[in-house]
């Protein structure tokens, strides 16, 4: 499974610089830099906040994928917007071959943009989504982060699926799922998007539902926390299930439910999050989260070292291979991948004493110009939560 994935980033990869962005073997692409006369790029990069944990795993990913390809300038932006401008005009000033930046304010991303194109260097953008008429303001802007509806939408078929096998989570026998709801950031379109097609997807199935309680928690595992203990003490036994926009709130809540006296003598929650991060998957392991889907840090901080480093090239025979990128990469958005999806990465469905044990579904999305490619796959527990953890431990790393 990992192979095949390697295989098909290797594939997406190898023809943006001739290297392995994902496997992270020293390639052919720097030969031929060394050959073209080329140095090793510098990249300035911007996180929003280092203390956050996926975000943590995306900045570790973009370190091990620029080893022998590029020098990365990794700073704190601090969760503040005038701060990150402050290290953008650094980058400039220093005159970095290109940017990557992960805005505190997406709807900022103009004026980064500006500042890059006045002085001719490339920008990729991650994990915050700028808006569509930023992204047109230049051909050297990208982006790169999982598609959000489809985040929401896999995390709302977790909850269809447990619903439909368990019938005592209709706790009032209403026919109607009364859930709570721990939003990311306002704002952000992971957390609107995840949010909107979470619930649709409830809805979709043909469930009725209910909010009881929605209220942001920021991405955070402690303001999580309090805001289900918040919800608990308003709602009570009257929760049926907890949706939440990342992994973090989802264990924050998991604890304020633990206090609460649940996940032991039979008192049950569905509680579901989306990142897979290493405590998620321990979480799923103990029993305690129902499931996560993959946001998959490994190949979008690969995805984008990729492309800041492609674009940084200034030989012209790189220059060549970088439209050949162009190309290859825009083809996947089309047919190719839905072709790729069928034939290599089909969704198993193994039966454990006749009830799937688990599933697990690729997404592959491109977006932008010149497209970045990922890829997400769920996983979560069913009945035999070993074999689950064991398979997204596996596809996490
Ligand atoms: C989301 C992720 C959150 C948080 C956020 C930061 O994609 O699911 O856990 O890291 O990005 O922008
Ligand atoms: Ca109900």
């Amino acid at each position: 499974m990992t192979l095949l994935l390697t295989a098909f980033m290797v594939a997406a990869a190898g023809c943006s610089s001739g290297g392995d962005s994902a496997g992270g073997s020293t390639g052919t692409g720097t030969e031929e830099q060394a050959a073209g006369g080329t140095e090793t790029p510098k990249i300035g990069v911007a996180i929003y906040k280092f203390d956050d944990t996926f975000m943590t795993g995306v900045r570790n990913a973009m370190t091990a994928a620029a080893e022998g390809k590029a020098t990365l300038d990794i700073v704190d932006s601090q969760n503040a917007q005038p701060t990150q401008n402050e290290k953008v005009d650094l980058f400039v000033s220093k005159k970095y071959s290109a940017m990557a930046v992960n805005p505190v304010d997406r709807t900022a991303a103009g004026v980064i943009i500006d500042k890059a194109k006045a002085a001719s260097i490339p920008v990729v953008f991650l994990n915050r989504e700028p808006v569509a008429e930023d992204m047109n303001k230049w051909d050297k802007v990208y982006y790169v982060g999982a598609k959000a509806e489809e985040s929401g939408t896999i995390s709302g078929q977790l909850i269809v699926d447990y619903w439909k096998a368990h019938p005592e989570a209709d706790k009032n026998g209403d026919g109607k799922l009364q859930y709570v709801m721990l939003k990311g950031e306002p704002g952000h379109q992971d957390a609107e998007l995840r949010t909107k097609y979470s619930v649709q997807a409830i809805q979709d199935a043909g469930i009725e539902v209910e909010a009881l309680a929605e209220d942001t928690a920021m991405w955070d595992r402690v303001k999580g926390q309090e805001k289900m203990q918040a919800f608990l003490a308003s709602h009570g036994d009257k929760i049926e299930a907890v949706l939440a926009n990342n992994d973090d709130m989802a264990l924050g809540a998991i604890e304020a439910l633990k206090a609460a006296g649940y996940f032991k003598d039979g008192k049950a929650m569905p509680v579901v999050g989306v990142d897979a991060t290493a405590p998620a998957i321990q979480a799923l392991q103990d029993g305690t989260m129902l499931g996560t889907v993959l946001n998959d840090a490994k190949n979008q901080g690969a995805a984008t070292v990729a492309l800041a480093t492609a674009h940084s090239l200034r030989v012209r025979r790189q220059r060549r291979k970088i439209r050949v990128m162009t190309l290859r990469m825009a083809n996947m958005s089309g047919s190719p991948i839905r072709k790729l999806r069928k034939t290599t990465l089909p969704t198993p469905n193994n039966s454990r004493e006749g009830r799937p044990s688990y599933r697990w579904r690729p997404f592959f999305w491109a977006y932008g110009r010149e497209e970045p490619t990922w890829h997400h796959l769920i996983c979560w527990r069913w009945t035999g939560f070993r074999r689950v953890s064991r398979v997204c431990r596996h596809l996490v790393r």
